[in-house]
């Protein structure tokens, strides 16, 4: 094994979801962020429509984003429903990060491409996002939580009907050990045809 493919088999494999518990609160360099996005933009892509828009929210950013989580959170549930609790954790979650980069996928006016292969390519530009993270230490994690797929979020980014928010990549330089993870056999994941 060359160099390239050990470095790339140890950040494929040790890219691990870091989650806010564990952010230090110490702000992670724009340029690093900025390197996560430029990543990004190579990620296979069909026809070459690159369906992704980033959205990259820092210091005061943060607040505006918890601010409207929380406050769709409130609008969107009935009082008997309405948890206090749940509510502060939409005010105070987003502000443990970094910076929080909401991904959204921006379907092609002329929809000539199957929206499947535009959310798989906007997937493919979020691990490169993360494994970039990886590559400098840095810890991240990607989230649906929240009002990811609610119709409000679409607004709230200026998205039209036919795209998607696919989630929030929490960004924050991290303290302790990473959580260990585990994925089946890849025997039991994979087929091989070898014969006619
Ligand atoms: C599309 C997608 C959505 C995810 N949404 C969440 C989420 O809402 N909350 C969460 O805790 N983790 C979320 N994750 C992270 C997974 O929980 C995590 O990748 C999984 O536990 C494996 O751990 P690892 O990333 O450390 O390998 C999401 C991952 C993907 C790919």
């Amino acid at each position: 094994m060359n160099s390239a493919t050990t470095t790339l088999n140890q950040l494929i494999r040790h890219r691990r979801s870091v989650k806010p518990g564990q952010y230090t609160g110490v702000p992670v360099s724009d340029d690093i962020i900025r390197q996560m996005l430029e990543n990004a933009r190579w990620a296979p892509t069909h026809a070459l429509t690159e369906p992704w828009h980033f959205y990259v929210f820092a210091g005061d950013g943060l607040k505006k984003l918890a601010d409207f989580q929380a406050t769709t959170y409130k609008k969107n549930t009935p009082p008997e429903e309405f948890n206090e609790l749940k509510y502060q954790k939409f005010l105070s979650g987003p502000l443990q990060a970094s910076h929080i980069i909401v991904v959204a996928m921006i379907r092609q006016v002329t929809q000539k491409l199957p929206v499947v292969e535009e959310i798989s390519a906007v997937a493919c530009a979020v691990q490169n996002i993360m494994l970039t993270a990886t590559a400098f230490g840095v810890g991240s994690y990607w989230s649906t939580g929240g009002m990811t797929h609610k119709p409000e979020m679409k607004t709230f980014l200026g998205l039209s009907e036919n795209d998607l928010c696919l989630g929030m990549v929490y960004v924050g330089n991290y303290t302790g050990e990473i959580t260990d993870s585990t994925r089946k056999h890849i025997e039991e994941k994979s087929t091989w045809f070898t014969e006619l």
